[in-house]
């Protein structure tokens, strides 16, 4: 394998991260009332970290302080009360809340800590607690937060130690890096969802995705470190494999890095992008590279499906579908699929839809169209980064 191709050793890790600043920061669906999707670049000039095309970014964030003056005043505290954090380390409640202490999702320890606490008010926790009840705990855990909690069960007394010593670390999050080296040297760019939504009463946002957009500057240390993206990587350069990548949403960040790559090196192989999001006018991320790629052959097809501009939901796994012809031709000169983005809903159907293009296409039964799809798997020409 080339030197320069091989996995590079992360210099950075969880213990000793890298303190990067945000240097830029774009919104990438403006105009659009139902998401909120971020490009951000960091500088890393003189930091020497290396990554490859198809590596994420694991970024440390903190919690919103409007959420944990709530969460303090839940409890009757200051803010000011010593505590010994998740990391060993002693400091002010509040700070522990904010920068170490996981303070939204509900997890065993502290569920089952309230639910001794409260007693008799707790019966229905209690039973929801039970090895058998699995299903009902996470119903009743979806959408639900630990400040939903303390409020409904304002009567338990907590100590300010007790109350940290029942919650996790707060943990990295990962991104997909969106830039290649070769083409933005000393920057890493992502592109981040804002994750938001309402329940029970309360508007909720995820921790780090609404960190970066809305509680950093260009002075905000961001601190990271890099986590390899395993298999998923773009065929090594002399292959020059025609690529096929399937990333609606930010699905799309490792393939604006591969491209990077692929224009910077000037590869040969063709390559096929796959893009979805809910409307063309405002969310066609990054629309105006693909064009240039277009132009300058780095890109040979773009095919994208818009779920919200019309009547029916069209998804990406509909215009695999539709381009179903082409596409086993491609598969069958040698092409490599990738899927990125989320892996609940979109990955399955996107895996049907390629079984049934190779069953139709390829005149195979289902089973065959199975094997054909395991030997992809086993030839590493399906890789998919899901989550
Ligand atoms: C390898 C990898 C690469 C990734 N790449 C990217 C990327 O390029 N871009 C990107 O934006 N993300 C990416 N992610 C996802 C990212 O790591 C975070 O999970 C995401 O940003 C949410 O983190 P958060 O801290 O904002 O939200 P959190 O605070 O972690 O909250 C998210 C949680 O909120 C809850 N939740 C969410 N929606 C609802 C709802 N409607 N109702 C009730 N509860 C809900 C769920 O429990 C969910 O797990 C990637 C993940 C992995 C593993
Ligand atoms: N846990 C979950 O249920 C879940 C699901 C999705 C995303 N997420 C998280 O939400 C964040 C943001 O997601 P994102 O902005 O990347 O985009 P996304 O929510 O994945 O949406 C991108 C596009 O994919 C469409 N889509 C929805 N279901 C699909 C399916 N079954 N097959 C193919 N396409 C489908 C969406 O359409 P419509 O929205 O119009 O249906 C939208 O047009 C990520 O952090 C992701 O992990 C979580």
């Amino acid at each position: 394998m080339a030197a320069e191709t091989s996995t590079p050793r992360p210099a950075f890790n969880r213990k000793n991260p890298l303190v990067a600043r945000i240097a830029r920061r774009k919104l990438l669906t403006e105009g659009c009332k139902e998401k909120e999707t971020w490009h951000f670049e960091l500088d890393l000039q003189g930091a020497g970290m290396e990554f490859l095309p198809g590596d994420s970014l694991a970024l440390f964030s903190h919690n919103d302080p409007a959420l944990v003056d709530d969460v303090l005043s839940a409890l009757g505290f200051s803010g000011d009360e010593t505590v010994t954090d998740p990391n060993k380390v002693e400091m002010p409640i509040r700070q522990a809340l904010t920068e170490s202490c996981a303070i939204t999702g509900l997890e065993k320890k502290f569920l089952t800590t309230l639910a001794e606490k409260a007693g008799e008010e707790a019966m229905d926790l209690v039973s929801l607690l039970q090895p058998d009840q699995k299903a009902a705990l996470s119903d009743f855990i979806w959408g639900r937060e630990i400040i939903d909690l303390l409020l409904k069960f304002s009567n338990v007394k907590w100590e300010p130690q007790e109350f940290v010593g029942v919650l996790k670390k707060l943990n990295v999050r990962l991104y997909s890096i969106a830039s290649s080296l070769k083409a933005k040297p000393n920057e890493c760019h992502l592109t981040v969802a804002l994750v938001r939504h309402e329940s029970h009463g309360r508007l909720r946002q995820g921790v780090c995705s609404s960190w970066l957009p809305q509680r950093t500057d260009e002075n905000t240390p961001a601190f990271c470190f890099i986590t390899p993206g395993k298999g998923f990587r773009l065929p090594e350069p002399e292959e020059d494999a025609p690529i096929i990548m399937v990333g609606p949403g930010t699905g799309i960040a490792p393939f604006r890095a591969f491209l990077q790559e692929r224009d910077a090196t000037k590869a040969k192989g063709k390559s096929w992008l796959f893009f979805g999001e809910i409307h063309e006018e405002t969310c066609y991320l990054y629309s105006e590279e693909w064009d240039q790629y277009l132009e300058n052959g780095t890109l040979d097809r773009v095919t994208a499906a818009w779920s919200r501009d019309q009547a029916e939901k069209v998804y990406v796994q509909h215009k695999i579908l539709e381009h179903g012809a082409d596409l086993w031709d491609w598969l069958e000169s040698g092409a490599i699929v990738y899927v990125c983005g989320d892996a609940e809903r979109m990955a399955p159907d996107v895996d049907k839809a390629l079984h049934d293009i190779i069953a139709q296409h390829g005149g195979k039964t289902p089973e065959e169209a199975a094997e054909y799809v395991e030997q992809m798997r086993q030839d590493k020409r399906y890789r998919r980064d899901v989550y």
